[in-house]
């Protein structure tokens, strides 16, 4: 069985440290020592070689930024998480600049602290792999996004296919639509394509598909480049597909392309888990009906019991109604979570739904398709900013020449 990881903590307040202590217990790891900050905390480390190291960032942070550096000079592998009671953004990379690998804003619960000493070791781990060349064996892959939320009608085809449409048309990546929405698939609808070939195909030659052969599986979007791998035309004929089955999919798709997108139903069952367990990251859609705010709230809690990785969760609020009036903070009080984007009602975006062209391209300088074309951009790290420019041949063209083989910028789950 793998070793619990074992952490040390370091704040010179004795209160603060044994609260912390609490929560690391109730996290289920183990506790090495604490102690203050300075000399105390060295020679403490360099006895108990623990995995991970928690600090303290005290006001003024002078001596806690000094102890964070001494304990990397002894200990340069052991990463360390800091955490205190600001969220300045100088605090914060002052801490960063010491060497702390992460900050957490106090107070936070067991789950929260777990899940960021997790993501430090997960990443410590990559790094020692690297190191070794061990990473090779691994095989590239890309980033799985599955676009979520716990209800129908929230916007997640329509952010699914703009965000899929500006991923690959302006911003130049290789990026595969898969419709893993299991009850009635909209996607190749909503852009317009013509269906061939669906999931149900790949489905079957999934354990002998050829990389290269990958692409006679999906369909083109022309326009954009987008790859789509479409539903099923009748719908019924979803019930051949397992959750096993889609995780396979989803698993060869990610060494072909650089962005993996999948659209999911409005529900929470195995076969969504099982999408969501797949992908490093969930962008989890809320409207701001109550209904949809209620099965969120019911959805997170859920994935929190599964020990769902909250990190790889980001909410996204989306207005999908001319006469919405709830205030966007008033839902975040609701869920205890911030929004990581809003996308404002624009009756663009729903013309671009039903014109088969989605708002992005449609529409690129329309307020809903720059929000889309921003969250392509933060979602994947992708390119800087340049002028949307409208899709000509002579663009499709030479991108259908010129893309495709770019290498995926490194996604941990987390922006
Ligand atoms: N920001 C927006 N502004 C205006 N209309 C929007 C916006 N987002 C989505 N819509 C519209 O809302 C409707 C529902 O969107 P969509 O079909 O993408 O939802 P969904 O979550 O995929 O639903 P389902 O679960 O039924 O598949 C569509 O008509 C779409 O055009
Ligand atoms: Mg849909």
């Amino acid at each position: 069985m793998a070793k619990v990881p074992e952490v040390l903590l370091v704040d010179q307040d004795p209160q603060a440290r044994y609260e912390l202590k609490q929560l690391v217990i109730q996290s289920q790891l183990g506790v090495v020592g604490e102690s203050s900050f300075g000399t105390e905390a060295v020679s403490l480390a360099t006895d108990a070689r623990p995995d991970v190291i928690v600090c303290g960032m005290s006001d003024p942070p002078e001596r806690a930024l000094r102890t964070i550096e001494a304990l990397l000079d002894v200990l340069p592998e052991t990463p360390i998480v800091s955490y205190g009671w600001q969220d300045e953004v100088a605090i914060v990379r002052r801490a960063m600049q010491a060497g702390a690998r992460d900050y957490f804003v106090m107070p936070i619960d067991s789950a929260r602290l777990l899940d960021s000493i997790t993501l430090v070791l997960e990443a410590e781990e990559r790094k020692r792999l690297r190191m070794s060349g061990q990473t090779k064996s691994l095989g590239p892959r890309g980033l799985t996004l599955a676009v979520f939320g716990a209800k129908g009608g929230v916007g997640k085809s329509t952010i699914a296919s703009n965000l899929g449409v500006a991923l690959a048309g302006d911003l130049g990546q290789s990026v595969v639509l898969v419709d893993g929405d299991n009850s009635f698939g909209d996607v190749a609808a909503m852009l317009e394509t013509h269906v061939e070939r669906t999931v149900l195909d790949l489905v079957r030659d999934v354990d002998t598909v050829d990389r290269a052969e990958l692409t006679e599986y999906l369909t083109r979007h022309d326009d954009s480049g987008l790859w789509l791998l479409p539903a099923p035309t009748e719908p019924l004929r979803w019930r051949s597909v397992t959750p096993d089955a889609i995780r396979k999919v989803i698993t060869v798709l990610t060494r072909r392309f650089d962005v993996v997108l999948v659209d999911t139903a409005g529900v929470l069952n195995d076969f969504s888990l099982a999408i969501l367990e797949e992908s490093n990251m969930v962008l989890w859609v809320t409207s701001s009906d109550f209904s949809s705010i209620n099965n969120t709230l019911l959805g997170l809690k859920a994935l929190e019991e599964l020990s769902y990785p909250e990190s790889r969760i980001k909410l996204m609020l989306n207005v999908v109604s001319a006469d919405d009036g709830v205030r966007p903070v008033k839902i975040e009080e609701v869920l205890g979570r911030k929004f990581f984007w809003s996308l404002p009602y624009d009756r663009e975006v729903r013309m671009g739904g039903q014109i088969g062209r989605p708002v992005v391209a449609a529409n690129p300088n329309s307020d809903g398709a720059r929000s889309l074309i921003d969250l392509a951009r933060s979602l994947t790290g992708a390119a800087p900013a340049r002028a949307v420019k409208k899709s000509t041949p002579v663009r499709r063209l030479l991108n259908r020449f010129t893309r495709g083989g770019t290498a995926a910028a490194p996604v941990e789950g987390r922006l």
